[in-house]
């Protein structure tokens, strides 16, 4: 045995096996050697990354950075154990900026690959080392611009149990994507390019705003479906993206969080985000969400895990109740409804300015138009297909689905009253009698108190016949018959139940049995499409719908409203 103290039994162990041990916990995969030098070339100051990788990684890596770069005795150091630039004493890890703080990095990969260091930090002199396994092969000068280049061949050559569990050439590479797309999402001012044997797969250039970066890694397809997250309580900031809830599927979806500029994975972040979409998105419908969460140093650890993915915050609590709360924000103003999306130009956000200065005053859609002179007349409604109400706002026509619209009106009114007093029911003077199948029965047995508090007082008369005494009136042209039999068939066949997410799991939309019910009452209840309204009906409606709290949303996650920009007829009939 070489080095290492020695005493009976017990024997420190030599640095180089210490290093492969610790690569053991910091190096997975070659995606985790790519994250490691990156970070490394961000810490460095780098405005511009350049990573290449052949077979995935596993024959080749190499990072180059335009950053800080070392001199000979900073760059020999910096391959030995607990050497680092970044932190001097434990204390400093309190609100430490950087990625790295461990020092472990570079030993712990140089331990397990064919290593190379290229490094300059005046653009003229420069240093070049070669390790194989940890062990100093060579180190001389070498020309280079300011910067490092860090190139890992052969990973695993020399643990050969380690790199039998690497995956096939493209698992590896689609790895390798993800983190480097991660590190990208914290640095929209970096430029990151990354090749896989010579194909580009990422290039984005320096931008100014994260939302430009989502779309030069994504494309515009996805930037298109997101609203801008921004909240704040006491220390905690949120900011980011979340996908519109018209726009959320079951599969697919991109979802990170980053806390003071870092990425981790935390499942219960994104769960506190997702519950934020209650009531407007379906069961299973999994959004995409990158949201960026600041609070100071000392309200969060970084430093409990082996490759920094996760963090512990002091009060996880009161984060993930801000995170919902952020999220939830996001989606109230009706800007958050689908755009019409025609083509180029076609997004026309912002013009629904309703949460700072309504594009169309409220009131003008309550009572009398005249009345509320001298403000402007409310712009006038007109019903299309007995379906739609159409009207002018200031930056376009707006299309609302009369009973998508109505069942969010309902739906937030029928959750008020389930968990208060319960609405006003009208009594039947002739009671109607209802006939039910036996598990349907079961269904009103179940939900007695639920039907009693939206207005439906029934009693089991005799075989499979109810009779309902009260009944609700949430508008004049309720057949409430046909509405208790359909809510009870839709409970009974556990229409809202939930899908992939199961009720209560992840995003379940609807987690409680409730908000189930209230769901399930309010799409039965409201009016239906086909059904001719009048001017006064279309008004009210829309002036309770300005005045919801997610106005922009039904319960299955469909748009309410949707608008068609000025901009857009503009630029259809070339007149700009
Ligand atoms: N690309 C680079 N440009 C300039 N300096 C670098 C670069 N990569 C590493 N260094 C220097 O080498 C040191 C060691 O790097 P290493 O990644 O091993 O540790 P760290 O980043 O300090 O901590 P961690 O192990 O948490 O990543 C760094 O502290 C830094 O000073
Ligand atoms: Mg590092």
């Amino acid at each position: 045995m070489t080095g290492g103290g020695r005493g009976g039994r017990v024997a420190v162990l030599p640095p180089r096996v210490a290093d492969q041990i610790a690569a053991g916990e910091v190096v997975e995969r070659p995606a985790s050697v790519v994250k490691e030098l990156v970070e490394n070339a961000l810490d460095a100051g780098a405005r511009a990354v350049r990573v290449e990788i052949e077979d995935g990684g596993k024959s080749l890596i190499r990072v180059s950075d335009d950053g800080d770069g070392m001199s000979r005795a900073d760059a020999e150091l910096a391959l030995s154990r607990h050497a680092t630039s970044k932190i001097r004493e434990a204390a400093d890890l309190i609100g430490v900026g950087t990625f790295g703080f461990r020092g472990e990095a570079l030993p712990a990969i140089a331990s397990v690959s064919r290593f190379e260091l290229e490094t300059s930090a005046d653009g003229a002199s420069g240093t070049r080392l070669r390790l194989v396994g940890g062990r100093r092969e060579a180190a001389e000068d070498a020309v280079r611009t300011r910067g490092t280049t860090v190139t890992v061949r052969a990973l695993f050559f020399n643990t050969p149990a380690r790199r039998k569990f690497l995956r096939a050439q493209t698992t590896e590479t689609r790895a390798v994507v993800e983190a480097l797309t991660v590190l990208a999402l914290t640095r929209p001012d970096v430029a990151f390019t990354l090749t896989s044997d010579e194909r580009a797969l990422i290039e984005v250039q320096p931008a100014a705003r994260s939302i430009d970066r989502v779309h030069a890694l994504w494309g515009r397809g996805l930037a298109e479906t997101l609203l801008p997250v921004a909240h704040r309580e006491g220390p905690l900031e949120v900011h980011g993206f979340a996908q519109r809830p018209a726009q959320a599927k079951p599969a697919g979806r991109k979802g990170y969080v980053f806390v003071r500029g870092r990425p981790i994975r935390d499942p219960f972040i994104l769960r506190a985000a997702e519950a934020g979409y209650r009531s407007t998105i379906a069961p299973g419908d999994r959004p995409s969400l990158i949201l960026f969460l600041d609070l100071p140093g000392d309200a969060v650890d970084v430093n409990v895990h082996p490759a920094k993915l996760e963090v512990r915050f002091r009060d996880k609590f009161f984060v993930e109740k801000v995170v919902e709360e952020a999220v939830r924000r996001a989606l109230g103003p009706l800007e958050a409804a689908a755009p019409l999306g025609l083509g180029a130009g076609g997004s026309g956000l912002g013009a629904w300015n309703v949460a700072g200065g309504s594009a169309v005053p409220l009131e003008m859609f309550a009572g009398d138009p005249r009345a509320t002179s001298p403000e402007p007349r409310a712009p006038p409604l007109l019903q299309v297909f007995d379906t739609y109400i159409v009207f002018q706002t200031d930056s376009g026509v707006a299309i609302v689905d009369q009973h998508s619209a109505h069942e969010r009106v309902l739906y937030e009114r029928v959750m008020r009253q389930l968990s208060g007093d319960g609405a006003p029911a009208q009594r039947l003077l002739l009671p109607l009698t209802l006939e039910f199948t036996a598990p349907e029965l079961e269904v009103i047995e179940a939900h007695r108190e639920l039907l009693r508090r939206v207005g439906y007082e029934v009693e089991p008369f005799s075989g499979r016949t109810v009779v309902v005494h009260t009944v609700p009136n949430p508008h004049p042209r309720f057949d409430a018959g046909r509405c208790l039999q359909e809510l009870v068939a839709d409970l009974a066949g556990g229409r809202f139940d939930g899908g992939a997410g199961g009720a209560g799991g992840a995003g379940g939309a609807l987690a409680s049995r409730l908000e189930r019910f209230g769901a399930t009452f309010a799409c039965r209840a409201a009016i239906k499409a086909g059904q001719r309204l009048e001017p006064e009906e279309m008004r009210e409606l829309m002036a309770r719908l300005l005045t919801a709290t997610l106005p922009a949303h039904d319960v299955h996650g469909r748009p309410t409203i949707v608008q068609l920009p000025k901009d857009e007829l503009e630029r259809r009939f070339g007149r700009s």
